[in-house]
């Protein structure tokens, strides 16, 4: 996406961190409360090439976007006839995408929760498709999550969780912190092989570099069908 081609995130356009703590506080939910507070916009307003990708040939229902930040994922979800939950612990950005989707004339068929998803739980509730996209977290930790999400997922329904892949890092445009950066096969040990059909991917991008020049980025994909 677009929004993504600036060094940004886990990471990027913060100054790269000098300390343990100030690193493990970059993934912490005062951090993206400044990073949002401090600009009207953070990411691009378009949706993630991988989310259009994949979920264009899947029939409408209920889908859950995890950690998603402006709701521009949400957004095209809704304008294809889904019926989109949103999950973040940014009250800045809960607040900004809910603006951005009234805005958009989807207000109806999107809501909100506000919540880490580190100690969240899907309970008894599913959905037809969960989606994270670029979400990281410093050691290892997308494993456990995209096992939470996956106990979110109805029968048939699909998975998709996408990241930045560690080999970004020779880009320049992106510095991985605390080994918050993914390739897809990290992510395998949080599903049950027997009751997932499974791809794994690694796709190419371009994006436009610092100077404007384009770039080669790559993201990890993990695409998964609950049997
Ligand atoms: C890199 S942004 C991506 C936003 C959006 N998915 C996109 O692609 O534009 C990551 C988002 O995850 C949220 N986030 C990070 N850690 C989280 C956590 N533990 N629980 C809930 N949300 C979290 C941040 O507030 C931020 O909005």
């Amino acid at each position: 996406m677009s929004g993504h081609a600036h060094r940004h995130g886990h990471g990027t356009n913060h100054p790269q961190p000098e300390s343990e703590q100030e690193l493990r506080a970059l993934f912490e939910q005062p951090s993206w409360e400044q990073r949002y507070a401090s600009k009207p916009l953070v990411w691009s307003g378009n949706p993630n090439p991988q989310l259009v990708a994949e979920a264009s040939g899947l029939a409408p229902g209920r889908a859950l976007d995890i950690g998603s930040g402006e709701g521009a994922d949400m957004i095209w979800l809704a304008r294809q006839g889904w019926q989109v939950t949103g999950l973040d612990f940014s009250a800045v950005a809960l607040e900004r995408s809910a603006a951005h989707a009234e805005e958009a004339g989807v207000g109806e068929s999107t809501q909100w929760r506000q919540g880490d998803v580190r100690t969240w739980s899907a309970g008894k509730e599913r959905w037809d498709l969960v989606t994270s996209q670029f979400m990281h977290q410093p050691d290892g930790g997308m494993v456990a999550i995209t096992r939470t999400l996956a106990a979110a997922v109805a029968e048939g329904g699909t998975l998709l969780v996408v990241g930045h892949h560690p080999g970004d890092v020779d880009t320049g445009l992106r510095w991985s912190i605390g080994g918050a950066l993914f390739t897809p096969e990290e992510l395998l040990p949080a599903l049950d092989t027997d009751a997932w059909d499974i791809t794994l991917e690694v796709r190419e991008r371009e994006v436009a570099g610092p100077e404007g020049d384009p770039v080669t980025v790559q993201d990890s994909v993990l695409l998964a069908r609950h049997r």
